[in-house]
């Protein structure tokens, strides 16, 4: 996630986009060419418009090198489905788009939401089951390393539901204010100080006026939902840290699979 100084991701109303430098812009492309897939939430792909692909030849070269297919899974999350099929991400040619919803979404958007290109993975009645999604993401789409690009709802359920391995921050120097404005982790938040979501500071890097730090979660970092509730098709079962790549998208769904857990790390 890019951050200001006062710890926004975004202007109170919404309307920025970028606000990184090309040094920030570049690292996420980097990134990005580490990942099998690359999420984001309904909110962010609607403010931002983005088409979550690899960012051209010279990243899709990198991502072969790695063993990984030349343009990454993307995944769009929305419990209600109600996505605008003129939206970037269904024109601009990149992999495979994968919606993770609910039962909530409508026929008739699922009918336009897959004649735009997009395959649906329900989960859930009301509210998303994050487990049984990301777990359908390793089985189908061959994703163990999931990057997150946000934003603040979507990060705080993948912390709430323990399931951050690592989280990559830029600090740019702006300051945004505003009590309406975002931050890198919203929803209702952990409600206190032993139950926050606890990572290991790993690197500082300053590059020109901004910050790059990575963090990663602490091996003492315990579940706070996964480790007791029960997802709606089954147990959630902690997450393991995967580094095996495949070069290809499986073509069709596996009934077993070997293994279901990916990795996410989270950043933009
Ligand atoms: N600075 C940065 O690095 C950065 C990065 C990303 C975003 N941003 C900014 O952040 C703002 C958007 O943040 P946000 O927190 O409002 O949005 P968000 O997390 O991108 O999107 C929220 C929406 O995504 C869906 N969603 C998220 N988590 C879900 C879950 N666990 N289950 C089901 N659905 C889920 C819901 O969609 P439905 O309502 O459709 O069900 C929800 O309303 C934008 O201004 C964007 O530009 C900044």
């Amino acid at each position: 996630m890019a951050m200001s100084a006062d710890g926004k991701i975004a202007t109170a109303n919404r309307q920025l986009c970028s606000f990184g430098s090309s040094a920030d812009s570049a690292f996420l492309y980097e990134l990005r060419s580490r990942a099998d897939a690359i999420m984001t939430g309904a909110a962010t792909l609607r403010a931002q418009d983005a088409d979550l692909t690899s960012g051209g030849a010279v990243y899709q070269r990198r991502r072969q090198r790695r063993g990984l297919a030349a343009e990454p899974v993307r995944v769009v999350v929305s419990s209600r489905g109600k996505l605008n099929p003129h939206l970037r991400i269904f024109r601009e040619k990149g992999g495979p788009l994968v919606l993770l919803t609910t039962k909530q979404v409508r026929p008739q958007d699922q009918a336009a939401l897959e004649r735009a290109g997009a395959s649906l993975g329900k989960f859930g009645t009301r509210s998303l089951d994050l487990a049984a999604a990301l777990q359908w993401l390793a089985r189908r789409w061959g994703v163990r390393h999931l990057h997150c690009e946000g934003g603040g709802e979507l990060n705080q359920s993948l912390f709430e539901s323990g399931w951050v391995d690592e989280l990559y921050l830029t600090v740019c120097p702006r300051i945004f204010g505003g009590r309406q404005a975002p931050g890198i982790a919203e929803g209702e938040g952990f409600p206190s100080l032993s139950a926050a979501f606890r990572m290991e500071l790993r690197t500082v890097r300053k590059i020109g006026d901004e910050i790059f730090l990575r963090f990663t979660r602490t091996s003492s970092q315990s579940y706070t939902r996964s480790s007791t509730a029960k997802s709606e098709t089954g147990t959630v079962q902690k997450p393991k840290v995967v580094s095996s790549r495949r070069k290809r998208y499986p073509s069709r769904p596996k009934s077993r699979a070997r293994n279901t857990d990916p990795s996410v790390s989270v950043t933009s």
